[in-house]
């Protein structure tokens, strides 16, 4: 069991309270819990915020300048030891709030490739930074989940946490409908906890990149 210091902040971004992602995300959040993780479950969908407004007011020095409820949200993002980020399927990509979060990531961007600066500076001092994607949908579309995981890994790449993987899931419409699904719930609480488990060293397959 890993020390109790591991911070895995769940983001739940669905409007639909109570839904299949939020229900996945806090068995995951479980799972990192028996990990000996202290989790948190953030519901993006009830804080507001606005889009990102491209004014490169963050190239100066790596923060928003637009004031709003982001600004609690990043202090969390860069406090978290491991984060997972629930999103659910619409109209074929990541639901708005969940969109809308990672492009007000562009902060993070312009640290990294602008000012040429390092996210999270002291990055060799704590526990190394870790993410997952859970996603749900209601179609079997085969290429249902392909634009949200994409930016998925450009969000985990963008906050420099490692993407360990995603755990995305079809036909699931109604609201709850992975409750009948035990066999996903088992696979994402056991996501959950090996996140949060004894560090491992960063394999090639696992580094970011938002090409693969
Ligand atoms: C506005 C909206 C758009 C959606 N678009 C899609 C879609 O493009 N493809 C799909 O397979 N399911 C789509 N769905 C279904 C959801 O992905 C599905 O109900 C999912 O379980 C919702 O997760 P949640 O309960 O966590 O909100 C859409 C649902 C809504 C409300």
């Amino acid at each position: 069991m890993q020390s109790e210091s591991v911070y895995c902040l769940g983001l739940t971004t669905s409007p639909r309270k109570g839904g299949n992602t939020e229900i996945l995300l806090r068995k995951a959040l479980k799972g990192a819990e028996k990990a000996g993780a202290r989790t948190e479950l953030v519901d993006i969908s009830t804080y507001r915020f606005s889009p990102c407004l491209a004014c490169d007011g963050c190239f100066k020095e790596g923060r928003c300048v637009v004031k709003d409820d982001m600004q609690v949200i990043y202090e969390k993002i860069l406090a978290a030891d491991r984060i997972i980020l629930a999103a659910p399927i619409f109209s074929m990509g990541m639901c708005a709030q969940a969109k809308t979060m990672v492009d007000r990531t562009q902060r993070f961007w312009a640290t990294k490739y602008v000012l040429k600066r390092m996210v999270i500076p002291e990055a060799n001092d704590r526990p190394p930074r870790k993410g997952i994607f859970i996603s749900a949908s209601g179609s079997n579309h085969k290429n249902v989940f392909a634009g949200a995981l994409q930016v998925a890994k450009y969000f985990f790449l963008m906050i420099e946490a490692e993407f360990t993987g995603s755990y995305c899931y079809s036909e699931l419409e109604e609201k709850g409908a992975v409750l009948n699904h035990p066999d996903i719930l088992s696979e994402v609480f056991e996501a959950g906890n090996s996140l949060c488990s004894a560090p491992q060293k960063p394999s090639i397959a696992t580094l970011n990149t938002v090409e693969d």
